[in-house]
């Protein structure tokens, strides 16, 4: 298995993307402090609640101070773009968080998106592991956030629609269409209660599971809370979950 540094989490809206975000973001900086950069990808914008983070500036921000003002562009010029990227880091304990914000209008600034793509890349390249909460499938993150992913966590909850969905992004990176590398995709069933046809529902849409992570009451009363789910007892079932998970994808986790 090859060495695992970014990790991209899609899938259907409400599957839970956000939440195991949050919780990877939360194992990984408890066992690797300072070596984590988490990528809130989503323009809804949610790592910041859930991780607790008080965001003050965006790429997006970014995009438009660059476009408008000769100041930020001689900035620019003054030194490699990560250090202004490093500039709109939120600092978490044990990792920093980069806000992507709301996509570019249609119109194309490609230069510039371009530069900012590059300074993703570059910013990457001083952690030892990456988290991205992305909203939708890997075109958009070959867009706007990375070129390569090593490990694409597809997530469904148990209905039939979100594994659709999932079938059909894990076609996508199969296919390497859109220029993304996805180096391993991996179907992640949420919320499994253990009452649900689940094997049945699974042999419908052919799909083999790289884990399992149960129903979480508490995961749900936190976010119902807005209470931050770097509060959660990392004895609960969800988080307890997630560090099997990276057991198996990390030989050291
Ligand atoms: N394992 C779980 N147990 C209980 N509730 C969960 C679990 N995973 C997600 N949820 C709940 O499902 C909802 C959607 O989760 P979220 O992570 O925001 O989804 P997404 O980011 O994919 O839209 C939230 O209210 C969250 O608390
Ligand atoms: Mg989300």
């Amino acid at each position: 298995m090859e060495k695992i540094k970014t990790i991209a989490v899609t899938g259907k809206g409400g599957t839970g993307k956000t939440v195991v975000s949050t919780l990877l973001i939360r194992a990984l900086s408890e066992r690797f402090p300072g070596k984590v950069l988490a990528i809130d990808a989503d323009s809804a914008m949610s790592l910041c609640y859930t991780t607790g983070l008080k965001v003050d500036k965006t790429v997006s921000n970014l995009r438009t101070e660059l476009l408008g003002s000769r100041h930020a562009r001689e900035q620019l010029d003054a030194g490699p773009t990560k250090n202004l990227m490093r500039t709109i880091l939120a600092h978490g304990d044990g990792f920093d968080l980069l806000t992507m914000g709301r996509p570019e209008e249609p119109g194309c600034f490609c230069a510039c998106n371009e530069l900012l793509r590059y300074g993703i890349d570059t910013l990457i390249e001083d952690y030892d592991y990456c988290i991205v909460d992305g909203e939708a499938g890997p075109e958009q993150l070959n867009r706007r956030v990375m070129k390569s992913v090593d490990l694409l966590l597809v997530m469904a909850d148990m209905s039939a629609r979100s594994l659709q969905t999932a079938a059909g992004i894990l076609e996508v990176a199969k296919e390497g269409e859109n220029n993304i590398d996805v180096k391993q995709a991996g179907l992640v069933l949420n919320r499994v209660r253990g009452d649900e046809p689940k094997d049945e529902l699974l042999k419908k849409v052919g799909l083999e599971v790289l884990a399992e992570l149960p129903e979480d009451a508490l995961v749900n009363k936190y976010d119902r809370d807005s209470t931050s789910l770097f509060e959660l007892p990392m004895d609960s079932a969800c988080p307890t979950a997630i560090r099997e998970m990276l057991k198996k994808l990390i030989p050291e986790f």
